[in-house]
């Protein structure tokens, strides 16, 4: 296999066992990314209520100029999550000055399924995925010796995922990883009305509720384990202390679900609670990346519901 793969089962298993025996059972975001789940994950990104990826687009159309011209050129890319969206074509097709493409996922499927289209329609691009969760350690496969700029793409509000001691520990890592000029340029969701925030999380075609629920399947698929999915339903809320959409599954029963031969419990109405999904004011995201970046450039879209950020290392 192509690329650096360092995500395993036993070490999915692991996290499994040790989240779901938490006082409030926990499984790690990254676990809805199997093939059908990225899948899924594209039919968000095209529902009308999930309005971050259309805000996101129409950001990347009309500052593409600004953009670029923070890019530079003759930079290697370095994007975060998965290749294959409109975005990252977008960019592609307008940094004229890009020499190399390294898209880092943890789905080795989806990646490698796009990385062989992209490699025919840019071809003056060198394109090198790197299979990796990037929520933890992780290698480039290009040294920094050359002197090339190193520039992150890290878009969709994915940040959102971490909690604020997380994401600070994640830039960290990331400005670790990357050279000592490296950049980045991030998409960070603000915080709006409630109402606006829990229809995105909520569709009315249950788009959502499968993409939750198919972390089960991905544990039942990946592991021995004998989740029934039909006796977990969707949960999503805004936690307004917090600052975040709280997605969750909810027993629907009392039940007890094996995972190798460890037995989980579960109360009718006890949760396990799959995702964070923070929104930040400009100033508390500043505040946030203030120890290690400094805000270079805010583009929001008309609303003022989405923002793309480029940063620099201080
Ligand atoms: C990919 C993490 C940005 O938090 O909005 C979409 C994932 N979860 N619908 C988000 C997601 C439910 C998404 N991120």
């Amino acid at each position: 296999m192509e690329g650096v793969s360092s995500v395993d089962d036993s070490l999915m298993q692991e996290e499994v066992l040790e989240g779901l025996s938490k006082p409030q059972k926990r499984l790690p975001s990254k676990f809805f990314y199997d093939e059908r789940g990225s899948d899924l994950f594209e039919q968000i990104t095209l529902l009308d209520e999930y309005y971050l990826t259309d805000c996101e687009k129409e950001i990347l159309q009309n500052d593409i100029s600004e953009i670029a011209d923070c890019i530079g050129l003759g930079v290697m890319l370095i994007e975060l999550g998965s290749g294959s969206s409109y975005k990252t074509r977008f960019l592609l097709e307008e940094l004229s000055g890009l020499s190399t493409y390294i898209p880092v996922d943890i789905s080795e499927e989806f990646l490698l399924k796009t990385v062989n289209g992209l490699r025919l329609e840019y071809p003056k691009i060198s394109i090198i995925p790197v299979f990796a969760d990037y929520t933890s350690h992780f290698e480039l496969p290009i040294s920094g010796s050359n002197n090339q700029k190193q520039v992150v793409f890290f878009p969709g509000s994915t940040i959102g995922n971490f909690n604020p001691t997380e994401a600070k520990a994640f830039l960290k890592n990331i400005a670790e990883i990357t050279g000592k000029d490296s950049e980045m340029l991030i998409g960070v969701d603000l915080k709006k009305d409630v109402e606006v925030l829990e229809a995105a999380y909520n569709d009315p075609q249950g788009i959502t509720a499968r993409f939750n629920k198919n972390m089960l399947m991905h544990i039942n698929d990946e592991l021995d384990a004998n989740f029934d999915i039909e006796l977990f339903d969707h949960h999503a809320f805004y936690n307004q202390e917090a600052g975040r959409i709280e997605m969750h599954l909810v027993s629907s029963q009392k039940q007890t679900v094996t995972i190798s031969n460890q037995k989980i419990r579960f109360e009718k109405g006890e949760s396990i609670h799959t995702e964070n999904s923070y929104k930040y004011s400009l100033q508390e995201f500043e505040e946030l990346v203030g120890g290690r970046y400094s805000v270079e450039k805010v583009w929001t879209d008309e609303r003022d519901y989405f923002s793309l950020q480029y940063l620099v290392k201080k």
